[in-house]
């Protein structure tokens, strides 16, 4: 059997006009700002596709880019600014931050009701509590694409692998809230494979290039792919590279039900839901109703 290739792409535009139709009916545009430090070139396409796909979905983005040499002080001023200005929803500071920079006291800095990262203390203290609040971006594009192949989780047997704060942790999480039955699987696991096998939905964030084979997947499982590993590629000519998950793909497309790519997967995901909790910020912090469309149930 040869399973679906979940299409992230076309499951993140839905989520994207999903998104622009509900910004479309209220009251006012919410924004954005997205702080950038130095001149990462990744982190610099990152921060230009965020900024353009919060304007095409009808919201104001404000960027905000800093020289890699802005001392810590200056930063948490920067984004203390943020916090307080009312008309400002949603505050994303892009990671990594240069080395003499302590992320965890510019996170200190976001006001949680525009934590749109959902990494603040509260917010993950909120996800832990069962309370409502903003949840991560890459693991509700998880659930999100889990949820287009199975819609009710309820019940299963879902296997993260890998344990990292903006991933792993929350993930489990999130799939906790589904209902599911959650094993959160890491580097120190034991016999990791039979675990994984045991897995009704496999979401692999470890960040190792094609370590989840084939013999890995139950046989009709979900596999969520959120790994993005940039791997020499001989066939492409001398010197050159390309991007893989940390699922063979090619081996779990012949064992599970359906298997999200990478790329191609859980990336458009992360931007969607970027602009979802905007929304979802401003109508907290605003008193607006949550729009239907954006509701995960
Ligand atoms: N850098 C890579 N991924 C992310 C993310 O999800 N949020 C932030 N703030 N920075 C990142």
């Amino acid at each position: 059997m040869t399973a679906r290739s979940i299409d992230g792409k076309a499951i993140a535009a839905k989520v994207r006009a999903d998104v622009a139709q509900a910004v479309a009916a209220l009251p006012s545009k919410p924004a954005l700002a997205v702080v950038l430090v130095g001149d990462d070139p990744a982190s610099q396409v990152y921060v230009t596709s965020k900024g353009k796909a919060t304007v095409e979905a009808g919201m104001r983005s404000v960027e905000i880019r800093l020289p890699a040499e802005t001392s810590q002080a200056d930063l948490v001023a920067r984004v203390d600014a943020l916090s307080r200005d009312p008309e400002i929803d949603g505050i994303l500071v892009q990671l990594p931050l240069p080395k003499h920079i302590e992320e965890a006291a510019v996170l200190a800095a976001i006001d949680p009701l525009k934590d749109v990262d959902g990494l603040t203390e509260a917010s993950a203290g909120k996800l832990v509590l069962g309370k409502p609040g903003l949840r991560p971006c890459t693991p509700t594009g998880c659930v999100i694409l889990a949820r287009t192949e199975r819609p009710d989780l309820t019940g299963a047997n879902v296997v993260v692998i890998g344990r990292s704060i903006l991933v792993g942790k929350p993930a489990a999480l999130l799939f906790l809230e589904q209902n599911c039955t959650v094993t959160l699987a890491h580097s120190k696991t034991r016999d990791l494979r039979m675990v994984c096998r045991g897995a009704d939905i496999l979401v692999a964030a470890v960040g190792r290039p094609e370590m989840v084979k084939g013999d890995w997947i139950r046989p009709g499982a979900i596999v969520i792919d959120v790994g993005t590993n940039r791997v020499p590629a001989p066939e492409k000519g001398d010197g050159k590279t390309k991007l893989v998950g940390d699922v063979h793909f090619a081996e779990a497309i012949e064992v599970a039900a359906a298997v999200s790519p990478s790329p191609g997967g859980v990336g458009p995901m992360t931007i969607a839901c970027l602009l979802r909790n905007t929304v979802l910020a401003a109508c907290a912090r605003r008193g607006w109703s949550v729009p239907d469309m954006l509701r995960l149930g």
